[in-house]
């Protein structure tokens, strides 16, 4: 009677080690699968609009440092420079919903640490009433596609990758521009651009709120005046050297920076 309870409990206790190994490897595959390029190197962070400019920048100190980077382009296979750097690039129009859908199909499954919402574009360089006067609906609908809309459906696309995350906390930064300082002295406005900035810093604000449960910070991060297509020559600062400062400023968030409006070195901006 003693001899069969005692091999009955044996049995038993076979049964639920071998089911615990076994739900053990189970979690450690899917979380192999996860975080695998996590695992492999210090974090993986997916840059918009990487091909050129502060994005290009930006992800040659990200792929510098050891991060793995996944890169958008319009045109992939014009984004030689982001190749060479040694970026994943994956295609994304920001303004197309299905680039949007394939992007999120690509990675499916992928997790990802932080997401940069760099991509942008400024429509004229005109400012205050010749702006006003100059700016019509489809300078205005096509800016605030790029620059408002297309990084709120990004960052929806990418919430599940962020959710797959280990990083203890998960970063969303959103690139903006001192443009979008509500009363900001001293400049007049490109009424397209500086509004569409505006209302990103709002998204920002909101999805801090939202997000925080999730331990995702989200910032708006003002990246300086550089030599870029949108910057322009007579720019005051060199990506190389503004997006090494600010990949330090984005590693050093946590969430207590959450709705946040900083430079690109770290200043606190007014929104
Ligand atoms: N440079 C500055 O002084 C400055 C100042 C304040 C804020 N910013 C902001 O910083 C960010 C980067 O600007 P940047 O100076 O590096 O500009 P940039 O050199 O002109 O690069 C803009 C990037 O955005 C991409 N892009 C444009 N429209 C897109 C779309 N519909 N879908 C996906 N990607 C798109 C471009 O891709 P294509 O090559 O295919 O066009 C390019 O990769 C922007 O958000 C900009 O507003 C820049």
């Amino acid at each position: 009677m003693l001899k069969n309870q005692l091999i009955k409990l044996c049995f038993l206790l076979l049964c639920f080690n071998s089911s615990v190994a076994c739900s053990a490897v189970t979690t450690q595959s899917s979380t192999q699968a996860n975080t695998q390029s996590t695992s492999q190197s210090k974090g993986t962070v997916l840059i918009t609009g990487a091909n050129r400019g502060l994005g290009l920048a930006l992800s040659r100190h990200f792929i510098a440092d050891g991060y793995k980077v996944i890169g958008t382009a319009r045109k992939p296979h014009k984004a030689t420079d982001l190749k060479a750097a040694g970026a994943q690039v994956v295609q994304l129009d920001v303004t197309d919903d299905e680039s949007i859908a394939a992007m999120a199909k690509t990675l499916q499954g992928v997790a990802i640490d932080i997401v940069v919402n760099n991509a942008g574009y400024v429509n004229d360089y005109t400012r205050g009433i010749e702006s006003f006067k100059k700016s019509t609906r489809e300078e205005y609908l096509r800016t605030y596609n790029i620059n408002t809309v297309g990084p709120v459906l990004v960052a929806k696309a990418l919430y599940p990758n962020l959710l797959l995350s280990k990083a203890s906390v998960k970063k969303l930064v959103n690139t903006s521009s001192q443009g979008g300082i509500v009363d900001r002295k001293g400049t007049h406005a490109i009424y397209a651009y500086d509004t569409s900035k505006t209302a990103l810093n709002k998204l920002t604000n909101e999805l801090a709120k939202d997000l925080k449960a999730d331990n995702i910070t989200v910032i708006s991060l003002a990246p300086g005046w550089n030599k870029t297509r949108t910057g322009g020559e007579g720019a005051r600062l060199e990506p190389e050297v503004s997006m090494a400062q600010a990949k330090k400023v984005i590693e050093s968030l946590t969430i207590e920076n959450t709705g946040t409006f900083v430079t690109y070195s770290g200043r606190s901006v007014k929104w």
